[in-house]
């Protein structure tokens, strides 16, 4: 392969490991790496050779060595080569570069690898598409922002593994060939060739396998686990996903808090942002009320506010009748709102609509009077007081939704966000975490007519409201949490149920009946049947807190290889066909669209 000079494959520096030092002392060195780019001056060549560690110039002067000079003319982007040459301080530095004082008089150089095609240029801003990055995902990666975030990625994995060693956890497997726990999403199933017919499927959580290992008497335990689930896809969330689970024997919520503010704080450290000094707790009741939702970004105002006794009694069908039945007007003050235009209005408008909402008034609270969508019915007087009641003052905007109160709240929650990002209105360097606590132990499923578990049905009831369970689900608490970071839900936990009568209380709240409780999780009470001590854990979504800690906008941007919105691989091209043999061999035939929909 050396085609000029000797094998130079063991360097002596990385790249971007060079400095003034190196130049002063007029140092040799064999570099390896990439060539970023490259300036063919005629009688000399400039390279710009790339590795994991940075960047540096290196020159081909025919004059050090015509051999080295005449091998370089052939060089191009992405070519792989080893290079010897010596330090030097540049004629003309470049402040812009960490080693642009330097340069590599280049005296050898081997010729590793051509690069025969490369998809796209390797530059740390894109035009370049997703699609086309994603399937071309090795020279995506080799992007100096995917680098970072991947190696910062690594660094918080050490960090988390660090502060969980240091604190006794042992990190377990657990199975990855399963069967479903309930998670909430669909499962990724695996047929079974051996029993055909029967099917395993990927965990969407270790939730029920780190349960039985503290039933087995870990006490502390910890998995960086992959988990899948099949659901719909977004931004912050991937097919296959990352978590850092964790359990612990005897334990309170205080005790998993603890851990995981350590684990916080130095993940924080290592991502070079000063760690929150003190994490705040809300009940789920007051960030529901305050912020319309159960992850709150509170990075900035504009609460969600009742619209006082103004909204009450006004004549106004939709919130006279919104109060009558029970539910509520509330609104939220969008500073400099007086100045949206109409197709502000109308788009706001459009988005309470599709979050719900049967509409949304508007109130402009204008020196000369409000303007309002319903000055009409309303009149100036109530709707300026409407307007004060959630916090309006002058050259604001109010916005009112009256509906039953968990539409009112999730609209304007959800608006609140819309708004705020669109009017720039959320500051960008404060890190604001936050414990949500408090959560109801179940919710109200409407199209099955029953409570189902809001976390899931292994999450403590308060101890001392066990006799609820029966007579009021809907007013039990749980012993759950779930952390966030400036709106993100970054994680999520909870004390467990570790008596098996509970358990069964708790499943026939959920309305599982004594078989399907067997059938499903039958190895689960069998485990609380046989001495489990009390115990409780949580998962930190690592995904979504390594791109928030690199200000990426997406997980795909802290993972090596996502999978894309419509949950493909567009690299290995999977989900893939199989041939006949194989899914004869799983048992399995492929029905028709057509078929399906007759099914
Ligand atoms: P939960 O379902 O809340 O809890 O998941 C924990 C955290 O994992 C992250 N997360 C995801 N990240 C990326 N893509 C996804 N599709 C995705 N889904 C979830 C979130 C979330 O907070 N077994 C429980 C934990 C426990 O009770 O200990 C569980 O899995 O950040």
């Amino acid at each position: 392969m050396p085609e000029n000079g000797p094998e130079l494959l063991h360097r002596t520096h990385g790249c971007g490991e060079l400095s003034e030092d190196h130049a002063q002392s007029g140092e040799e060195v064999v570099l390896t790496g990439w060539v970023h780019k490259r300036r063919d001056l005629g009688q000399l060549i400039f390279i710009e050779l790339r590795d994991a560690t940075g960047l540096v110039q290196l020159v081909f002067d025919p004059s050090i060595n015509g051999a080295a000079h005449g091998a370089a003319e052939a060089l191009r982007n992405e070519f792989v080569v080893g290079v010897h040459g010596k330090v030097v301080r540049r004629e003309s530095p470049n402040p812009k570069h960490p080693t642009g004082t330097i340069e590599v008089m280049a005296d050898a150089l081997t010729l590793h690898n051509r690069a025969e095609s490369v998809p796209f240029p390797v530059t740390e801003e894109t035009e370049t598409n997703e699609e086309a990055r994603l399937k071309h995902r090795y020279v995506d990666l080799r992007r100096p922002v995917l680098q970072r975030n991947l190696r910062r990625r690594h660094a918080l994995a050490v960090s988390a593994r660090r502060v969980l060693e240091g604190q006794g956890f042992v990190e377990l497997e657990t199975p990855m060939l399963t069967r479903s726990t309930p998670e909430g999403a669909r499962d990724y199933l695996v047929p079974s060739r051996v029993h055909g017919g029967r099917f395993f499927a990927l965990p969407q959580s270790p939730q029920l396998f780190k349960q039985l290992l503290m039933v087995a008497g870990f006490e502390r335990y910890y998995q960086i686990a992959r988990c899948f689930r099949d659901e719909d896809l977004r931004a912050d969330r991937q097919p296959e996903f990352t978590q850092i689970d964790i359990e612990m024997s005897f334990v309170t919520p205080e005790d998993v808090y603890a851990v995981v503010e350590r684990i916080l704080g130095e993940m924080f450290l290592a991502a070079g942002i000063d760690p929150p000094s003190e994490i705040p707790r809300m009940p789920y009741a007051e960030a529901v009320r305050r912020y319309g939702i159960d992850r709150p970004d509170t990075r900035f105002g504009m609460e969600l506010q009742d619209a006082g006794p103004s909204a009450e009694g006004s004549g106004f069908k939709v919130f006279d009748g919104a109060v009558e039945a029970g539910g509520s007007v509330r609104g939220i003050a969008v500073p400099g709102g007086a100045a949206a235009s109409r197709k502000d209005l109308d788009r706001w408008t459009e988005w309470a609509k599709k979050a719900g909402a049967k509409g949304l008034v508007w109130i402009k609270v204008q020196d000369d009077g409000p303007a309002s969508s319903a000055l009409k019915i309303l009149g100036a007087e109530r709707c300026s007081a409407i307007a004060a009641a959630v916090g309006a003052g002058a050259g604001d905007a109010a916005l009112i939704v009256a509906d039953a109160t968990d539409v009112t709240n999730s609209v304007l929650g959800d608006l609140r966000l819309r708004i705020a990002k669109e009017r720039d209105l959320i500051p960008s360097d404060v890190w604001n975490v936050l414990w949500v606590e408090d959560f109801p132990l179940v919710d109200w499923d409407e199209s099955e007519q029953r409570w189902v578990a809001m976390h899931h049905p292994f999450t403590a009831p308060r101890w001392d409201q066990l006799d609820l369970l029966a007579e009021d689900p809907g007013r039990v608490r749980a012993q759950a949490y779930d952390i966030v970071l400036n709106g993100t839900e970054i994680g999520g936990g909870s004390i467990r149920i570790h008596r098996s009568d509970v358990q069964e209380k708790v499943f026939r709240a959920l309305r599982i009946g004594p078989e399907e409780a067997q059938a499903k999780f039958g190895f689960l009470l069998r485990g609380l049947e046989s001495g489990a001590p009390p115990h409780g854990g949580i998962a930190l979504g690592f995904d979504r807190i390594c791109a928030m800690l690199s200000g990426a906008d997406s997980i795909r941007d802290v993972i090596a290889f996502p999978k894309t919105t419509s949950a493909s691989c567009l690299m290995t091209e999977a989900p893939a066909d199989v041939d006949e043999r194989q899914l004869k061999e799983l048992h399995l035939q492929l029905l028709s669209q057509q078929n399906i929909e007759n099914k």
